[in-house]
């Protein structure tokens, strides 16, 4: 298992471009199971989740070509419905296959994805949302298996107690596509990935309006055809970039930042004192070049995680990393995922002042973190942690890095060319190693 050894303390500058959306290649990759004829998609993210996304398609029964961050995906029809626990369980966004299954062969049996380190992941809002358009949905030794012989438009309610469903509303989305008559999804996820996933469906032939919305309104098809679509940039690795910048007190220029998916979080970091300029108005908001400096002490700020157009829960961690350097306390409340915490204790490790207090903690600005062993558990926290590295005095080294890689290409070649010390090892190699030289040295 990889690991990062990080030595803390250069300013970072330079020039670097985002990569494709991971949260919206996903759903998009499943909506082409649905499609009659190929499917384009460029612009994707080259990570491990994207890799369990394509074994799975692969499995059930799509011809998928890989050209670099470009993939075509073709489904004869003639596939399997059933997504195996096998693979579910590496990646609980498996559960995107459902809509599109059951829009395609009016069944699909989807092994039911378990929790994960930032909480339960519970799936009742897609579960309802499936019975809304006249599926049956049974559990049967740990799947879900759902069945209709048509699907007919509906009212679909997806408000939860932590706010609409992204992957539910996507689910909803696409088995709507396929069903006879107009399909409202109320409370719907109003989140870019979305926006962008709906845009990629009515370039199949679907008719859909109000992405974006609390309201979409979905027009049921037949079916639907093949498309060539470009993944929007991810937002989460923008935000990270640019906190990654503003921590080290750098001066890094971003292409393909999507500004207008990041407001809030850049409402926040203005707050702190850390710039986010665009640099050509005439570029779209959506994916253009932005500067991000810092140059003086943060001011501390609070921030809570909400639904889109709130603060990302995705960008939590590594804001909250950024705040340990303000100049007093900040207070970050975590309404998405109330456990989604398991970086601060790692952060403390590392002599951050950072107090937890159920779904909020308090975080005392500090003078300077140390850099210590810290072992990644989640995708986001992961990122959180080599970002403080970036900032601490000494070596930070940051086990169990596969997290990371999850969700970010190779983040240490990104950071490195904006001039980071980040060396990936294999921890286990290394200590084997020390450990022949010891017996070969040995009487
Ligand atoms: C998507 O997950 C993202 N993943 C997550 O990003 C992101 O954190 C999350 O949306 C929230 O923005 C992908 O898009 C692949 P939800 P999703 O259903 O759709 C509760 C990352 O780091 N809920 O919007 O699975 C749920 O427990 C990942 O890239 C129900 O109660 O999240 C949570 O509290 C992590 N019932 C809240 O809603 C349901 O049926 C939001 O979950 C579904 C969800």
């Amino acid at each position: 298992m990889d690991a990062f050894r990080i030595t803390g303390g250069t300013r970072l500058s330079g020039r670097i471009r985002v990569d494709g959306s991971k949260n919206a290649a996903l759903p998009e990759m499943a909506a082409a199971l649905m499609a009659q004829t190929p499917v384009q998609l460029r612009g994707l993210p080259q990570l491990s989740d994207i890799d369990n996304m394509v074994t799975l398609m692969t499995e059930l029964g799509c011809e998928i070509e890989r050209d670099g961050e470009d993939v075509r995906i073709v489904n004869s029809g003639n596939g399997s419905w059933h997504a195996r626990y096998e693979i579910v369980k590496t990646m609980r966004a498996s559960i995107c296959v459902l809509g599109p299954l059951l829009a395609r062969y009016g069944k699909a049996r989807v092994a039911m994805p378990g929790g994960c380190a930032i909480g339960d992941r519970p799936v009742d809002l897609h579960l309802r949302g499936m019975e809304a358009l006249g599926a049956t949905v049974e559990l049967d030794g740990g799947d879900i298996v759902v069945e209709a012989k048509r699907l007919k438009g509906a009212t679909v309610f997806l408000g939860g107690p932590f706010g609409s469903t992204v992957l539910g509303t996507a689910n909803v989305m696409c088995a709507a596509t396929h069903a006879e008559g107009v399909t409202v999804i109320e409370s719907a996820a109003c989140e870019p990935e979305i926006m962008d996933l709906a845009d990629m469906l009515n370039r199949m032939g679907a008719s859909i309006t109000g992405a974006g919305t609390p309201r979409i309104t979905i027009r049921g098809k037949g079916s639907l055809q093949g498309c060539d679509h470009r993944v929007m940039p991810d937002r989460i690795v923008a935000g990270t970039i640019a906190i990654a910048s503003a921590i080290t007190n750098g001066d890094v220029i971003i292409d393909d930042f999507p500004y207008d998916h990041l407001l809030a979080v850049i409402d926040r970091l203005n707050a702190t004192g850390v710039r986010v300029h665009r640099e050509d108005e005439a570029q779209p908001a959506s994916r253009c070049t932005v500067k991000v400096t810092s140059d003086r002490r943060l001011e501390p700020v609070l921030f809570t995680t909400q639904p889109y157009p709130g603060f990302p829960t995705d960008l939590q961690a590594q804001m909250m990393t950024l705040l340990c350097f303000a100049d007093g306390n900040s207070i970050v409340t975590e309404k998405i995922f109330p456990d989604r915490f398991l970086h601060v204790s790692e952060l403390v490790r590392m002599g951050a002042k950072v107090y937890r207090q159920g779904g909020t903690v308090v975080v005392q600005g500090v003078q300077r973190l140390v850099g210590a062993p810290v072992m990644a558990s989640d995708l986001r926290g992961s990122a959180s942690l080599v970002l403080a590295g970036l900032a601490a005095e000494g070596e930070t080294t940051v086990s169990r890095i596969y997290h990371l890689d999850r969700g970010y290409c190779h983040l240490e070649t990104q950071l490195n060319s904006l001039g980071a010390q980040i060396e990936r090892f294999d921890p286990d190699a290394t200590v084997a190693a020390s450990e022949d030289k010891i017996k070969s040295t040995s009487y």
